[in-house]
């Protein structure tokens, strides 16, 4: 079986559930989020209130969504969850809402695919709990406004570009969940390891590391995948050897980098001398889609530093044509100025 960094927008089914912290202390990293998120609920639990609404934002599998969960947990309250492309008629996010109970959270996956009227419904509700139904058709119809009890929207977007900015604007804070450092991931796939009883020693760990891709999900995902290959070689330990061996049977290579990440360098190296060339230019030319460029793709690349933005597209650095044994040409620099 393939990995693709687009796996990476889809939760692994059971292994995500048992894999996924519980609460801030399982949760690694991120500390400068967590830190503020800890004032949060302990200031609004004093209170007795509800905290304000909260927007994560942030690459594909950093934990955006385990984090909801834990604020829903510390917070002692329920949790509905849903996401943007699910909510399709304002009665649907009419009958979410007045469902809730005083002080639940309502998490928002991919909030920046609700559409605009039912954006334009959301917001009474996050300023003032109230909601607005009209009721009846033409000159006869009313508008009346119910009550809702008092909930904390939480919302997850891997673009924050396209939010709008009134729905933006009614988040009481806005958080960038970074990507981790590879100590960090270490950290997190030897307590993964410990959970699903495999054994792997420094040099496994630390090979698994460097190819995650800086990303919680990506981790789990590789160890399942070394887990399995260690057993199919009936060997006891993920070592270095083990390691290396399932990521190069995955095409993997050492940075992490899959497949479809090198044919995007060399389609940029070779096609388009390096660039500069405009996004939508590489996904033609890549056969991959805009949005999974984007989304999955490029802000690991834009994080190594193998790709660079410009005012007029997109440029393979130096480091990019060495990743991949090219020879730079001479007049490259100036592109990326
Ligand atoms: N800080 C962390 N410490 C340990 N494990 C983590 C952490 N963050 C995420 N994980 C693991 O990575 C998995 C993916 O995280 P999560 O589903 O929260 O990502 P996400 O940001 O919501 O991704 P997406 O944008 O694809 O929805 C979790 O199930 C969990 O096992
Ligand atoms: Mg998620």
């Amino acid at each position: 079986m393939t990995l693709t960094a687009s796996e990476t927008k889809s939760d692994d089914g059971a292994l995500d559930t048992t894999l996924r912290p519980q609460g801030f202390d399982e949760y690694i990293g991120q500390e400068k989020i967590k830190r503020n998120l800890r004032i949060f609920i302990d200031a609004a639990r004093k209170r007795k209130e509800p905290i304000e609404h909260v927007l994560f934002y942030g690459p594909a599998g950093l934990g955006k969504t385990t984090l909801s969960h834990i604020i829903a947990k510390e917070m002692g309250v329920g949790m509905k969850v849903t996401s943007g492309p699910a909510i399709e008629r304002v009665g649907d996010l009419g009958s979410i809402l007045t469902n809730l109970e005083n002080g639940d959270v309502l998490f928002i996956d991919e909030i920046h695919r609700l559409n605009k009227l039912i954006e334009e419904v959301l917001y009474p509700a996050m300023e003032d709990y109230k909601l607005d139904i009209i009721i009846g058709k033409g000159p006869s119809a009313r508008t009346i406004q119910l009550d809702l009890p008092k909930f904390t929207l939480i919302g997850a977007t891997t673009r924050l570009g396209s939010i709008s900015n009134p729905l933006r604007n009614r988040f009481g804070s806005v958080h960038r969940l970074e990507f981790y450092t590879e100590e960090e991931i270490a950290r997190i796939l030897a307590r993964s390891s410990s959970i699903l009883n495999v054994a792997i020693d420094e040099g496994g760990g630390k090979h698994l590391a460097a190819a995650s891709r800086k990303t919680p999900r990506v981790a789990n995902r590789l160890l399942k995948r070394a887990r399995d290959y260690a057993q199919s070689r009936d060997a006891e330990i993920i070592t270095e050897k083990i390691a290396k061996e399932a990521l190069d049977l995955l095409e993997i290579d050492e940075l992490g980098l899959e497949p479809t990440d090198r044919h995007i360098l060399e389609t940029l190296i070779e096609k388009f001398g390096g660039g500069p060339v405009g996004i939508q230019t590489i996904a033609a030319a890549t056969s991959e889609e805009r949005e999974t460029i984007e989304d999955v793709y490029e802000p690991y690349l834009l994080q190594l530093g193998l790709i660079a933005r410009t005012p007029r597209g997109r440029v393979a650095s130096p480091e990019a044509y060495a990743h991949l044994g090219k020879s730079l040409p001479d007049e490259h620099a100036n592109k990326l100025l």
